[in-house]
């Protein structure tokens, strides 16, 4: 049988079983499903021994375990090595989203639910993959997998595992589906991701919320003083202002700007799906480049004062903001996460006192487009989509990549089949039917692609 009609026949299956999969809440973030996340590390391995994988295992970490199985059908033949995550991110606000966020429902050929695309749709599209070419006899090279649970909180006990299983995890690739593509008719290969500096940060003033009007004035407010150093972490031209923090950035060739300017967007339409009168970013980048190739801070949330219903008049005495920077080759997040505390500490005004701490954080990467991986996923993908991908810069981050290559020496394919509009991390995230079997049927084709051009 061929792997497609194979894929055609078990359709509804294939489908029914991402369904339960999307049933259990694995948020890794919230200790509250930490026996949700364990739930759903044993369905996984369940699914691989299902499909025909051997050896496999839990593998316990400090945090969630790590999902491991193999098929090895024949040392010369080239073994890759597919990673995924089955956490997912938490589900709040829960009041937009049209549908429960675990009850997966699929509207207009779209499945909807938290992990749809990011990453259990795309995860379990290699488990069905690896099915259909065990039936099908068409398994061409070895396979191992690794799906973690601590993508979503920074994959913290993954760097060690890859230490200490280097001659288990040996692999000529790695291919990681957790990516997005241009559109459904434009495929395209991210080769490049953003690495990550996270910090949150606390700013003191009065020992005690203040009555706003006794000293409202005279005693310095945390929560002006933070939107005020905030403000000022950004010039006119939005460029960072963090004295350093472009230093180590490596400037894009002219050829690869010709090149990412001609890849198909639209601004109008990307405003208009975000609701949105206008961009705003570096002067002197495009959209696609701010997103790609450029490094950015933003604040992805702040509190502190008085939020209830009404009006209390208080001078708070704490202000909070967890502040993200998305990096790009060469920058050092650790430096990175230096400098920012540096300069945040400098810019406090008179009054208040300022506590950084840093989150996880991760290492940009960029993946090579010469290697015979690379031209096995463009042909995989010419074979299925009838076009040749355009490889892309994905402006989020998947920080073990970066890791795999220091740790395992192993370069990584990022074959990613979900579009940008589908909303992860996100209420509505969705996956396209579409997309998850064009995976399905694309997999296999890579595995073909690979094992030939390994010859
Ligand atoms: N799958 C995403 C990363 C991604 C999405 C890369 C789309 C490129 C395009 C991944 O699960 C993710 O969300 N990563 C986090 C980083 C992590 C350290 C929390 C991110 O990018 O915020
Ligand atoms: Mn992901
Ligand atoms: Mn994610």
């Amino acid at each position: 049988m061929s792997t497609t009609s194979y894929i055609e026949t078990n359709r509804e299956r294939f489908l029914s079983e991402l369904f339960d999969l999307l049933r259990i809440p694995s948020i890794s973030a919230d200790s509250a499903y930490a026996g949700d996340v364990r739930k759903c590390a044993e369905t996984v391995a369940n699914f691989l021994t299902k499909a025909g994988a051997d050896n496999v295992v839990l593998e316990e970490t400090a945090g969630y375990p790590i999902v491991y199985g193999e098929k090895i059908i024949d040392a010369n033949l080239p073994t890759v090595l597919v990673y995924g995550h089955y956490d997912v991110q938490p589900s709040v606000p829960n009041e937009f989203w049209n549908t429960p966020p675990f009850e997966p429902t699929i509207i207009n050929d779209k499945i909807y639910a938290r992990g749809a695309c990011d990453d259990k749709g795309q995860m379990f599209m290699h488990v069905k993959a690896f099915e259909t070419m065990m039936q099908t006899n068409q398994l061409a090279c070895n396979i191992k997998f690794m799906i973690e649970g601590e993508e979503e909180v920074g994959s913290n006990n993954l760097g060690t595992y890859c230490k200490n299983n280097k001659e288990k995890l040996k692999a000529d690739v790695i291919l990681i589906s957790d990516t997005s593509m241009i559109a459904n008719d434009i495929p395209s290969i991210d080769v490049g991701l953003r690495g990550l500096s996270y910090v949150e940060v606390e700013v003191t003033g009065p020992n005690i919320d203040l009555h706003s009007g006794v000293y409202g004035g005279a005693v310095s407010n945390p929560v002006n003083a933070l939107c005020q150093m905030i403000a000022k972490m950004h010039d006119d031209n939005r460029h960072i202002t963090i004295p350093g923090f472009y230093d180590d950035v490596l400037e894009v060739s002219v050829e690869d700007r010709e090149a990412m300017a001609k890849i198909p967007f639209s601004l109008d339409e990307y405003k208009k799906h975000l609701n949105i009168n206008d961009v705003l970013g570096e002067s002197g980048f495009s959209t696609i480049e701010r997103t790609g190739i450029r490094p950015t801070l933003d604040v992805n949330g702040i509190w502190g004062g008085y939020i209830g219903e009404g009006a209390k008049t208080v001078l708070p005495s704490k202000a909070y903001a967890k502040i993200s920077m998305r990096l790009v080759p060469n920058q050092s997040s650790e430096k990175i996460t230096e400098l920012f505390s540096n300069y945040f500490k400098q810019i406090a005004p008179a009054g208040v006192t300022v506590k950084v701490t840093p989150h996880h954080g991760g290492e940009p990467v960029v993946t090579p487009t010469t290697s015979i991986a690379y031209k096995a996923a463009s042909n995989a993908m010419i074979d299925t989509f009838g076009k040749e991908p355009i490889p892309t810069r994905g402006g989020g981050s998947i920080p073990i990549v970066a890791l795999f290559e220091k740790e395992l020496q192993t370069k990584t394919v990022l074959m990613g089949f979900g579009l940008d509009s589908d909303a992860i991390h996100s209420p509505n995230e969705h996956y396209g039917v579409f997309n998850f079997f064009k995976g399905i049927e694309t997999i296999p084709r890579f595995f073909h692609h690979f094992s030939e051009l390994s010859k």
